[in-house]
């Protein structure tokens, strides 16, 4: 039996209006949620941060970046940094997002500085990772995720040393925003070589105690089945989060 607590996370990307986040958050403050069972995080765009931590507090909602500059500050015109969101009330960041690395150039060198920024900072990284679907075809996933983990987390790998509350994700980028989701089965084969991996760098403690979370196309329908995998113990969802009805009935796959 796992004792890891299932995090459903939102990232909600480049959506919403101030106003429909307010209607947002409000809905999923006052839905009934067992939070013995489920941790909940949303990720809001970095101007809506402070209105959902103020909206937030007290409830035990977590909140994230979907980014950061893994700098403390300086000439960097456009970015943020760890301190920054912290002030803003965020305790966790997303970082490397298959958005970020296939729209905005990142690499898994710049997504190491920003877990070892992230962690030095006290923030807990949310750490992306995924095959395209060419990868999958050809066969290459397990390479793929092993070389995202060995660069994207490379520091902790060299010290042999990784927080337990770090948190993985999974998301093959062909189930990103496609309607495509992985079998509950293809999911859990990777999260368990993760797991896996995670094991062999860290030792059994640290490897068994992080979060695997999968994101791809999740929904309401699909939750179910996919936090029943040994090794899924959550969901980064995009699409499926940003309607109070859907998130929250992941948020309350224990229900159904
Ligand atoms: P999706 O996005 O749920 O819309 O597929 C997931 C993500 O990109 O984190």
């Amino acid at each position: 039996m796992r004792n890891r607590k299932p995090l459903m996370a939102a990232n909600w990307k480049m959506n919403l209006s101030l106003d429909e986040a307010r209607d947002l958050l409000n809905g999923i403050k006052s839905a009934t949620i067992d939070f013995n069972r489920v941790d909940v995080l949303v990720a809001p765009p970095f101007t809506t941060l402070r209105l959902a931590h103020e909206l937030l507090a007290g409830t035990g909602i977590l909140i994230a970046g979907q980014n950061m500059h893994w700098e403390s500050g300086g000439a960097f015109t456009g970015e943020i940094s760890p301190l920054m969101l912290k002030e803003a009330g965020c305790g966790h960041v997303i970082l490397g997002h298959s958005e970020r690395r296939t729209l905005f150039f990142e690499t898994s060198e710049t997504v190491n500085q920003k877990v070892d920024a992230a962690i030095e900072a006290g923030l807990i990284p949310i750490v992306c990772i995924g095959e395209t679907l060419k990868q999958r075809e050809d066969k290459k996933t397990f390479d793929i995720i092993k070389t995202q983990l060995d660069e994207s987390l490379e520091t902790s790998c060299k010290n042999g040393n990784l927080p337990q509350s770090v948190i993985i994700a999974y998301e093959p980028v062909w189930a990103i925003g496609t309607g495509k989701t992985a079998t509950p089965e293809m999911a859990q084969e990777v999260h368990r070589f993760i797991r896996r991996w995670l094991i062999e760098n860290f030792g059994p403690n640290t490897g068994e105690t992080i979060r695997i979370l999968y994101g791809g196309s999740v929904k309401p329908d699909n939750i179910k089945e996919l936090i029943s995998q040994p090794d899924i113990d959550g969901a980064l969802i995009g699409g499926a989060s940003l309607k109070t009805d859907s998130f929250v009935s992941i948020i309350r796959f224990y229900d159904s």
